[in-house]
């Protein structure tokens, strides 16, 4: 698949199911996703990958952090079997004095970027899923993360039940979002 296609035929899927990419693949991807620009190489991110009887734990976990009434528990506990893989985005920025943790953070969001893409390409199907449980306290307990990490949320990724091929899409317009400094603009200032 040719990067303009997979580009264009990319959807946030939300109907995923088995098989996900293994361990392996996954990581196999992410080292071709990691090459995804990022300013001092810092890599400031992490992976913890979460299946079976771990997404029933992480349910459990956004549960807990859920209001009354009950069905809206009930869901916040089933929404991690949603997907056979959730891949957990931490944030892990690194000190350092010439890259600012935004750039560290769009360096984050340009690798995943890349894994969507990476995955969408290989027939797999993902959406990342963010929301109130990023903040949850027992999902944080549970992954293990430090106090200086941040859950960016979840890349829930299997195969896409709808087994038709996404169409292209026709990209929106947005030449308004597109200004060019001519040289008569230059020379006025
Ligand atoms: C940082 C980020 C967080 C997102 N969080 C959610 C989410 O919590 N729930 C959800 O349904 N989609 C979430 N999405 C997916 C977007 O809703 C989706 O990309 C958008 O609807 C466009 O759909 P498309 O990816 O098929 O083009 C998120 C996307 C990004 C980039």
């Amino acid at each position: 698949m040719d990067v303009m296609t997979a580009v264009l035929t990319r959807r946030s899927e939300h109907l995923l199911v088995e098989p996900a990419p293994s361990d392996q693949e996954f990581t196999y991807l992410l080292r071709a996703a990691a090459t995804a620009p990022d300013h001092g190489r810092l890599r400031p991110w992490r992976w913890i990958l979460v299946r079976g009887e771990g997404r029933a734990a992480l349910g459990r976990c956004f549960a807990e952090d859920c209001p009354a009434p009950d069905h809206r528990r009930d869901q916040a506990q089933a929404a991690p079997r949603r997907a056979p893989l959730l891949a957990t985005l931490v944030f892990a920025p690194v000190a350092d004095q010439r890259i600012p943790e935004w750039e560290q953070l769009a360096a984050a969001s340009a690798m995943t970027s890349s894994l969507t893409l990476l995955l969408h390409a290989r027939g797999f199907g993902s959406i990342w899923r963010t929301g109130r449980f990023t903040e949850s306290a027992g999902a944080r307990r549970l992954l293990g993360l430090q106090p200086d990490e941040r859950l960016l949320g979840w890349l829930y990724i299997g195969t896409p039940a709808q087994l038709q091929p996404r169409r292209r899409r026709i990209p929106d317009d947005v030449t308004d979002r597109v200004t060019v400094l001519t040289d008569q603009l230059v020379g006025a200032s």
